[in-house]
């Protein structure tokens, strides 16, 4: 495994899922209830964009460098803001949290999240984090084998993020049996599967596996900022998410647009799009 998230962390890609995800983990504060938060690939909960990795390719400068000056048009991206701020009181903006700490943040006292990381020393890392925190667990093995242990929660409600690092050949239909599998052990949970867009091909393959599996309720979200004919770099990523709460479709219809316009590279135009891949 080669796959190390601090070289992308805070890219455009990592801001499109982390928006989507900031507005999933607000729909279930919607009941008193209390919701459980998994997620297959944790990564490490923070990076310091100022390493020499995450210089190395300075993709964070295009991604949450160009939003964090503009994040007072985006007040439905309050709370992902003020994960950002929670770690940079400084005033710079040095520190990026992953997705477990903006999950951490939305946390209400009632709820609580599962991680799962394969990476040792990433593990390692996310275990220092939530250090005492009695809310989160940590699972330094497989995310894919670790999920299906954890399905039904008890809870009956919460949200799955599957976010794998689609490095080896082969992890679009991993993660879509993954999908597939936790689906059919808890059918009301939401699932969210963050897709990256290089070529179409097996995006496609995995929308046309999606629509012959039989679930129902399947919303497509995609910001791409390239055009689709260079396989080699990310153009652009996606998310699938399944039973997506009330309203996730018109609020992303409005909210995708106007990130791709902070986000966008001038010499591109990019695109969105929020469609049901599989209706009610
Ligand atoms: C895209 S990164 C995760 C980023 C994180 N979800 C975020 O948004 O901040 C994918 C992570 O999955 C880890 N990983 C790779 N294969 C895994 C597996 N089978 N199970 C669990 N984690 C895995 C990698 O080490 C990497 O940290």
């Amino acid at each position: 495994m080669n796959y190390r998230h601090i070289f992308h962390a805070g890219n455009f890609a990592d801001v499109f899922k982390h928006a989507v995800l900031t507005l999933l983990l607000k729909s279930l504060h919607a009941k008193d209830k209390p919701f459980v938060y998994l997620e297959t690939h944790a990564g490490s909960g923070r990076y310091d964009l100022e390493s020499e990795a995450a210089r190395k390719t300075g993709e964070a400068r295009a991604g949450i460098g160009r939003l964090w000056p503009r994040r007072e048009n985006f007040p439905e991206l309050a709370d992902y803001f003020s994960a950002v701020q929670a770690l940079n009181r400084g005033g710079s903006l040095r520190l990026y949290p992953g997705s477990p700490q903006l999950a951490r943040t939305l946390l209400r006292a009632q709820d609580r999240m599962a991680l799962f990381e394969l990476v040792p020393e990433e593990c390692a890392r996310l275990r220092d984090e939530f250090a005492r925190e009695s809310q989160v667990q940590i699972f330094c093995q497989d995310g894919y084998a670790g999920l299906k242990a954890q399905l039904p929660p008890r809870e009956r409600r919460g949200l799955v993020l599957i976010d794998p690092p689609y490095e080896a050949g082969g992890e679009f239909a991993q993660a879509f049996e993954a999908l597939k599998l936790a689906h059919a052990r808890w059918a009301t949970g939401i699932f969210a599967l963050w897709y990256p867009v290089k070529e179409r091909a097996p995006v496609a393959r995995m929308y046309r596996a999606l629509e012959a599996s039989g679930i129902r309720k399947v919303l497509c979200a995609e910001l791409m900022l390239y055009p689709e004919d260079t396989a080699f770099r990310l153009n652009g990523s996606g998310m699938i998410v399944v039973n997506p709460p009330w309203k996730l479709d018109e609020n992303l219809r409005d909210l995708l647009p106007r990130l791709l316009r902070v986000l966008q590279d001038g010499e591109h135009v990019g695109r969105t799009g929020v469609s049901w891949l599989v209706p009610e």
